[in-house]
């Protein structure tokens, strides 16, 4: 699979990030649009992401002069153009024959951090050669489910060393996948071709010899499921920084922050895994304010508009991630609609930043956020 993406249109009435969800709809058949929009049980935490953004009102300043303002970000080391991520999401090969190929093209030509995940349906060497000597490109992170295994988890973290990746992002909430009532409605199931091809010749999980009467959660599952040990073990096996991705309470920031991790990425998997969960807008804040400001701090869930973006950093995210919108670009205009998606929501922020009279991503405080008397 050596092939350049092809470039697709981005259709015509396609103004903001939601018009791709309205086209991804059409396009997807119901086993994908299952996976790649739902989330768990009532799928509460979804809507509850949203609304959480919503609920907060700007205070705009007027008449500040702005000239010489930028959307720059300094992370993990590095100047990024703009505070905008892709956040990993499996399987993409689902949505599109150019699957992840395409994302970290998009990521790449917009100057956008990239996080592959562990179930990408492409392999993590040939998404790094892909982009990785693409002078402009944002940070390329992988993401990285601990497996019962550690054998398998350590070649997998020396394979996405060697390859080049930047940073581990271990995904922390979700040692279950949650009660997906739409995957199940839907009989979901991964179509012929489409795998998990970075987690070949992984051994047969526990749950595969279990007796009847017993367990496939507290036998099975969590018998081998990560604990903060197991991260502190990851530290000591790779030179490469470590965020937590799936924080939401403050202690457990903590934690985190005391064993040295590189940074935090405040998520709800995007209501995927615990329905009713707080949204990250509430949580954001909080964590922000345990772990102080030093620590980079990242938040997903629900992001859709630059306003959104710029309330993150208010609440004291240095970064943002997004997930739906961009798979539903890249369903319905291939790696064309990624980089469209992230322009779009960089050139929100731009707005927003101007609208509230914040030159730059440091200039934007928790004053920018209305307090209802
Ligand atoms: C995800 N997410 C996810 N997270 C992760 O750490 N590893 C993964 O493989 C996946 N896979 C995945 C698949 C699909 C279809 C979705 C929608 C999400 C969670 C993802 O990284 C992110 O936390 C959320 O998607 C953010 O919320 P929004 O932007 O989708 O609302
Ligand atoms: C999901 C897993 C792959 O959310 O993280 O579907």
């Amino acid at each position: 699979m050596s092939h350049v993406p092809e470039l697709e249109k981005i259709p015509a009435d396609v103004v903001n990030l939601a018009d791709y969800t309205t086209h991804a709809r059409e396009r997807l058949d119901d086993n994908a649009w299952a996976y790649f929009s739902g989330a768990a049980a009532d799928e509460l935490t979804l809507q509850a992401n949203r609304t959480a953004w919503d609920q907060l009102h700007l205070y705009p300043r007027v008449l500040r002069a702005l000239t010489g303002g930028h959307t720059r970000q300094t992370l993990l080391g590095r100047t990024l153009d703009h505070p905008i991520l892709l956040a990993p999401v499996a399987f993409q090969r689902m949505a599109h024959p150019d699957g992840e190929l395409g994302t970290a093209y998009a990521a790449a030509a917009q100057g956008a951090g990239l996080v592959l995940s562990t179930q990408a349906s492409t392999s993590l060497e040939h998404i790094a050669q892909a982009i990785l000597k693409d002078e402009g490109r944002g940070p390329l992170w992988f993401q990285l489910y601990l497996q019962h295994d550690k054998v398998f988890t350590q070649e997998l973290v020396q394979r996405a060393e060697a390859a080049g990746y930047e940073a581990l992002v271990v995904t922390v909430d979700a040692p279950a996948s949650g009660a997906r009532d739409r995957e199940r409605r839907a009989n979901f199931k991964l179509p012929p071709g489409i795998s998990a091809v970075n987690l070949a010749g992984l051994p047969n999980p526990p749950t595969a010899s279990l007796s009847p009467g017993q367990s496939t959660m507290f036998d099975g599952l969590l018998t081998t499921a990560p604990t903060w040990s197991d991260i502190a073990w990851l530290q000591s096996i790779t030179r490469l920084p470590i965020l937590l991705k799936g924080i939401l309470h403050e202690d457990d920031a903590r934690q985190a922050a005391q064993l040295g991790v590189a940074g935090l990425i405040v998520s709800n998997h995007g209501g995927r895994t615990l329905d009713t969960a707080i949204p990250t807008a509430w949580a954001l804040p909080r964590i922000a304010q345990a772990v102080g400001p030093d620590l980079p701090l990242l938040v997903d869930g629900g992001i859709r508009r630059g306003t959104d973006v710029l309330k993150a950093i208010a609440l004291g995210a240095h970064a943002v991630l997004i997930g739906r919108p961009y798979v539903h670009a890249l369903a319905t205009a291939g790696a064309l609609g990624v980089a469209h998606v992230i322009r779009l929501l960089r050139d929100e922020l731009e707005i927003a930043m101007a609208l509230t009279g914040c030159a730059t991503l440091q200039g934007i405080t928790p004053a920018v956020l209305f307090q209802r008397p």
